[in-house]
């Protein structure tokens, strides 16, 4: 039509995509106030990826949950599509393609882990079910709310339709307090460390592994007995400094803040699902074990992990020696301790 200007398209291509649901249990809880804002800036799925929010809380967190959609309305973030809270696991895992299960009662002063185990039995049963009548066929699960493993373990035994390999546990945070501890010992930044690992459970058990890891070009154990004087004093700075602050570094935090960790455990959850969906060489997560390591098949373990963009898998072949192999063994234990635990109440 003559003198008609054509306009330019006011949505990008990425505005116009179908957004990808993302489902957060625990949303008005503290994890989830550190985690919404930053997914629907993009932060997790990238800036070509619209996300539809589905906020899940008991009926007493709800009222929480929607002061924090109001807030994100607030933000106009324009990869936000829509923000759904509601305190029905169905609706809220209904066409879940990332399902993010942080709400469980966290860990105070003086609690172990342990005693978790049979009040979050509970949650973790019922959110497997709903994610299998529900959820989409790409569906992704990352346990945060503890005892993570084994919270995954019931979620995936909920969930008999949906491929166990598709339910994992959170330990990145690890895996980067680990980082976070070379780095000062070191005087590197955490990006020149690579092919650090986390095996076993995220408890006090779990073994932070440096025998494969290297600064720069360099294996850190050698960077470490060069700036320690040699390689006993690198040794013992293992096992007697590092191991235990990053195993102990939960526990840690509870102690000096008052509760367990927040923003670093949004952050690590926030990575987990990034690199899982964009593909990683290399970095920690608890997957459903197939037997790799020894590690007995259907534990939720944490190994060394690579994703190709369709899934974390185990990084296999890697030498063990006596002592990591010892170490391995103890937390495994903790882990088949932990589902026979839950076997004996009758979830699994
Ligand atoms: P929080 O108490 O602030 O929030 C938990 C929220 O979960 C609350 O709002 C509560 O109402 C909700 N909730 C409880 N039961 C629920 C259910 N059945 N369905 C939906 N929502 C439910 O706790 P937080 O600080 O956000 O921590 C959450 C969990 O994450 C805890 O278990 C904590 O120990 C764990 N955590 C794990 C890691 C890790 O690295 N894996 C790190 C830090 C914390
Ligand atoms: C953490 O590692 O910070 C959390 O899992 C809290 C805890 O209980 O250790």
């Amino acid at each position: 039509m003559a003198g008609t200007q054509r306009q330019s398209d006011p949505h990008p291509p990425a505005a116009r995509e179908r957004p990808t649901t993302v489902t957060i249990t625990g949303a008005g809880g503290q994890i989830g106030y550190a985690l919404l804002f930053r997914i629907a800036a993009g932060e997790m799925l990238g800036p070509d990826r619209p996300v539809r929010l589905k906020l899940l809380e008991i009926p007493q967190g709800v009222r929480s949950a929607e002061g924090a959609a109001l807030e994100l309305q607030d933000c106009a973030f324009p990869l936000l599509r829509e923000v759904d809270v509601t305190d029905d696991p169905l609706a809220a895992f209904d066409g879940c393609s990332i399902a993010m299960l942080v709400g469980a009662r966290p860990r105070g002063p003086g609690m172990e882990r342990a005693d978790l185990l049979a009040a979050n039995a509970g949650i973790f049963g019922p959110q497997g079910a709903a994610i299998n009548a529900a959820a989409a066929d790409d569906i992704r699960v990352v346990a945060v709310g503890n005892p993570a493993n084994t919270n995954a373990l019931i979620a995936a035994a909920s969930a008999p339709d949906v491929p166990a390999d598709r339910f994992t546990a959170l330990t990145r945070l690890d895996h980067n307090r680990a980082i976070g501890q070379l780095s000062e010992a070191l005087a590197v930044l955490p990006d020149e460390i690579s092919g650090l690992a986390i095996w076993g459970n995220h408890s006090a058990s779990q073994f932070p592994d440096v025998s494969h890891a290297r600064v720069r070009d360099e294996p850190v154990i050698d960077a470490l007995a060069a700036r320690l004087g040699d390689r006993a004093a690198a040794d013992a700075w293992l096992d007697e400094v590092f191991i235990p602050r990053v195993a102990k570094r939960g526990a840690e935090i509870i102690e000096v803040r008052g509760s367990s960790s927040v923003a670093s455990a949004a952050n690590a959850a926030i990575e987990h699902v990034r690199d899982e969906q964009a593909g990683t060489a290399w970095t920690s997560a608890a997957v459903v074990s197939r037997g790799e390591y020894g590690v007995p098949e259907g534990l939720v373990s944490s190994f060394p992990v690579y994703s190709d963009g369709a899934g974390y898998r185990v990084v296999e072949g890697l030498p063990l020696d006596a002592r990591a192999r010892e170490r391995i063994d103890v937390s495994v234990a903790e882990l088949v301790a932990e589902r026979d635990a839950v076997r004996a109440l009758g979830v699994l």
